[in-house]
Parts: C-alpha cells; sequence; structure tokens
C-alpha cells in the first residue's frame, strides 16, 4: 500500500486560492499526486486531515455511491476548522451556512431537486433555444459595438463572457435586468472571497472571522432580495424559475425557508459563473493560437466539440467534499466512517489514463470524457442549459469574427472552490 501522506508543501497548494489563480503550479501538484500518492491525506495547517482524491476513475467511484459518501454531513467545500465551528455556531450546529441541493443527500436531495428537475431537461430547454440565441447574438452585436469604440479591444471576460450567461439564468429564474449588476456583484462576493478584487472587504485572504461576517453579509443580501421574489411569485406566479420554488410542495408542504432561499441562490449564483468562466477560458485559447481560431472558424461543426473541450479545460468547479458514511477502501486505501474526501475535478480532467494529451486544448478532442460537471445523483442540474448557451455564442460569434489576438495577460480569480479567468484582454476584428 502506497504511503497516503502527502508531502505538506503539496497539501498547502491544494488549499492556496493563489495556487488556483496561478493556474500551473495547481496543475503540477494534481499531477505529481496522480503520479506518486492518486489518493492521499492532506492536512494543511489549520485544516481538518483530508483525503484528496485526484484520478478519474476513483472521482467517479465516489460520485456513483451516493449513499457511502455523503454530501451533508460536513462542510461540502474546503474549510478551515476555525470557520467550521464558527459556521456550526451560527447554524446552530450544521457545517453548512447554505442548504441547497449540494448539501443534501438522499430523501431531501430526490425532493429538492425533484422541484425543478424539469425545468432543465433538454426537451423543456429545446424551447428556450431560440431566445437564448437571440441574447447570444445580441452580445456579438455589443462586443461589435465595443471594438468600433475601443480601436477593437475589449476585455472578453468582463464585457462578453461574465454577462451573457448572468443574463440568461437571470431571465430563467424571473430576476428583472435591472438587478443583474447585484446578482454578478453578490456571486463574485460569494465565489470570489479569497480575491481582493472581488469580495466584499476588499482585502487580502486577512482574519478568517472577518471573511466569515462577509460571508454572511452577502447570503443575508441574497435571502432579503429573494424573500420578496416569493412573496410576489407566490401572490402572482409567471412561467420563471422562482415561482416553480415558490410554489413548490414536498409531501403537500412547502419547501423550508431556509431550502427555498438556498434553491433561489445556487441557480443565480452556479447558473451563471461556470459558465461565464468556461466561456472565457475558451476565448483564452482560442486568441491564443491561430491555428486553432482558424479551425474552429473554418469547421463549424467542431463547435459542440470545442464546448466539451473548454469545459474540460476551465474546469470552473474545482472541487466538492463528500464524508464517508462507513468504513470502506477506495483505489486500495482504506477509508475510515466521517473521512472527510476531496473530489479535485481539474485533476481528474487532467488524468493521463483518460485523456491523450491532457495539457493540451484540442478543438477537436473526441470522446471527451471529462467530470466538469460531477456525476452520479448530484450531476450538475444546469449541464445541458451551459451547453446550449455556450454553443449558441460561438456559433453566433465564430462566423463573425475575422481576426483575434490576447491583448495583454489574462488574469484568473483568487479562489479554491468556483474560479476560472476573470479578465481576458482581447483585441479583435469583426467580419
Ligand atoms: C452542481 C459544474 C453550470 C446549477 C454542479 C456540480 C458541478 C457543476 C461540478 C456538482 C456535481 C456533483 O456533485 O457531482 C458546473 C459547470 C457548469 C455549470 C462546469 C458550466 C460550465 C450550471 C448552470 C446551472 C447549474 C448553468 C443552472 C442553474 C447547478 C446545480 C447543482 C450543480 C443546481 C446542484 C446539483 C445537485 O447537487 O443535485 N455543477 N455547473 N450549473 N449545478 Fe452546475
Amino acid at each position: 500500500m502506497i504511503d497516503p501522506n502527502i508531502p505538506q508543501e503539496i497539501a498547502q497548494t491544494i488549499v492556496d486560492p493563489y495556487a488556483y489563480q496561478d493556474g500551473d503550479r495547481v496543475d503540477q501538484a494534481f499531477a505529481t499526486l496522480r503520479r506518486d500518492i492518486p489518493l492521499g491525506v492532506a492536512q494543511p495547517k489549520g485544516f481538518e486531515p483530508f483525503w484528496v482524491v485526484t484520478k478519474h476513475k476513483d472521482i467517479l467511484h465516489i460520485e456513483r455511491n451516493n449513499e457511502l459518501f455523503h454530501n451533508g454531513d460536513k462542510a461540502t467545500t474546503l474549510v478551515d476548522v476555525n470557520t467550521d465551528a464558527a459556521v456550526r455556531e451560527m447554524m446552530g450546529g450544521s457545517p453548512h451556512l447554505v442548504r441547497s441541493l449540494v448539501q443534501m443527500d438522499n430523501p431531501d436531495h430526490k425532493n429538492y431537486r425533484g422541484i425543478t428537475a424539469d425545468q432543465f431537461m433538454p426537451q423543456e430547454l429545446k424551447a428556450l433555444e431560440t431566445r437564448v440565441r437571440a441574447i447570444a447574438k445580441s452580445f456579438v452585436d455589443h462586443m461589435e459595438e465595443l471594438g468600433r469604440k475601443n480601436d477593437g479591444q475589449c476585455d472578453f471576460a468582463k464585457d462578453v463572457a461574465f454577462l451573457y450567461p448572468l443574463h440568461v439564468v437571470m431571465e430563467l429564474l424571473g430576476v428583472p435586468q435591472a438587478d443583474e449588476p447585484k446578482m454578478l456583484k453578490l456571486t463574485q462576493e460569494l465565489f470570489g472571497a479569497a480575491d481582493p478584487e472581488l469580495n466584499r472587504t476588499g482585502e487580502e485572504r486577512g482574519d478568517p472571522k472577518k471573511a466569515l461576517e462577509a460571508l454572511s453579509g452577502t447570503v443575508a443580501e441574497f435571502i432579503e432580495y429573494f424573500t420578496t421574489i416569493t412573496e410576489d411569485r407566490r401572490a402572482t406566479p409567471r412561467k420563471d424559475i422562482a415561482s416553480v420554488i415558490a410554489n413548490g410542495k414536498i409531501d403537500g408542504e412547502p419547501l423550508g425557508v431556509l431550502e427555498a432561499m438556498s434553491y433561489y441562490i445556487i441557480v443565480a449564483t452556479a447558473g451563471h459563473d461556470t459558465t461565464s468562466a468556461t466561456t472565457a477560458g475558451t476565448m483564452w485559447e482560442l486568441a491564443k493560437s491561430p491555428e486553432k481560431f482558424a479551425r474552429a472558424k473554418a469547421e463549424p461543426k467542431l463547435v459542440p466539440l470545442i464546448v466539451e473541450e473548454s469545459i474540460r479545460w476551465t474546469t470552473p468547479v474545482k472541487h466538492f467534499m463528500r464524508s464517508a458514511t462507513q468504513d470502506t477502501e477506495v483505489g486500495g486505501q482504506e477509508i475510515k466512517k466521517g473521512d472527510w474526501m476531496m473530489l479535485c475535478y481539474p485533476s481528474g480532467n487532467r488524468d493521463e489514463d483518460v485523456f491523450d494529451d491532457p495539457f493540451d486544448f484540442k478543438v477537436d478532442r473526441q470522446p471527451n470524457r471529462h467530470i466538469a460537471f460531477g456525476h452520479g445523483a448530484h450531476i450538475c442540474l444546469g449541464q445541458h442549459l451551459a451547453r446550449m448557451e455556450m454553443r449558441a455564442l460561438w456559433e453566433e460569434l465564430l462566423p463573425r469574427l475575422e481576426h483575434v489576438e490576447l491583448n495583454g495577460d489574462p488574469q484568473r480569480m483568487v479562489a479554491n472552490f468556483v474560479c476560472g479567468p476573470k479578465s481576458v484582454p482581447i483585441k479583435f476584428k469583426m467580419a
């Protein structure tokens, strides 16, 4: 059996939000682990020890066995012991600030997922395709306009990639366009809590107590906003997801207040930030490589493959945690009941046993068995929507984009949970 203890330097890297900003630093740490300690125990300073699951097959195994590995028993994302204790104190013993689908296990998970599951199915989404394409086209028009005003320059992340998926999901949810900047700001505070450019305090990592206060302030603002939406949609239901959540029933009873609020929050945050990061990541790769851009433009049938590859490449969700409900074995290691496991999606998506040249962005990669949407019962609810949005954008944009190149260094967010590029400056010419 391999000694499962992960060297301290690698353990620190895996939790360090700046390592994900760097990109290479975290990729190298995962590559070393896949080679030497594919399933090992990390104990970075201030953290409870946890297993780091780096192989594609082990991540799939854990995700498939959701009775053996629970989401809700411990924190679902990485937190240090002080923050965990403070959250439990604030939440009456629960390790979660919110209780959305990702913090639930069965039977609640199945029941709550069932409330909106139909809305996110491909058949249902088909009816929205024309509208999504019109929104995509309006953003391409906006980009063209920016190019005209700014000597063919824009920041594709800030000017297009962050705004387009935001608009789509807010329209679906039923949030008025005037409130989109507020939703973007709150989402960036939540996922960018470690990033001084995006978080609520404007400070570097700093005191965990202050960071948690800021985070709960963000959650409170979301809750205040969606309480008003709930009252409105109960009084006058519309054809939007907010109405489905506000009027949803489980065993004849309305959803719990925390659960309903968390439902809005997950759709209003995960529903765009992930897709935005992926879209920005695609542009980064195409602008960097004239050959790849030329192929993407010349062969429109490649768009669905490019979308899949960009999801693999960017893997905007960096991890989720599980905990074992009983003693078991994974990848040749003995796991004890209660052990905390970190599913490292970016590592699974660079696994040399599954992907040829995993560190190459291939516009024609096929098959592409990436696990960026997770797997099993918790697999991303919005995966079909995300794919549809990205296909529509690239199908609208590529035929009109004559030339594109990087116009400065792109930047990634400082975060270790949901993150990706936050700035992709480009110089471009539209046809
Ligand atoms: C869950 C990734 C877009 C809503 C997840 C999970 C991942 C993920 C990794 C956890 C899966 C697991 O535990 O097995 C992504 C990526 C996206 C994306 C990479 C875009 C490229 C979206 C969109 C929505 C969405 C557009 C729209 C509402 C959700 C929800 C869950 C979820 C509600 C919780 C599902 C559950 O626990 O049952 N996503 N997501 N996501 N995602 Fe996404």
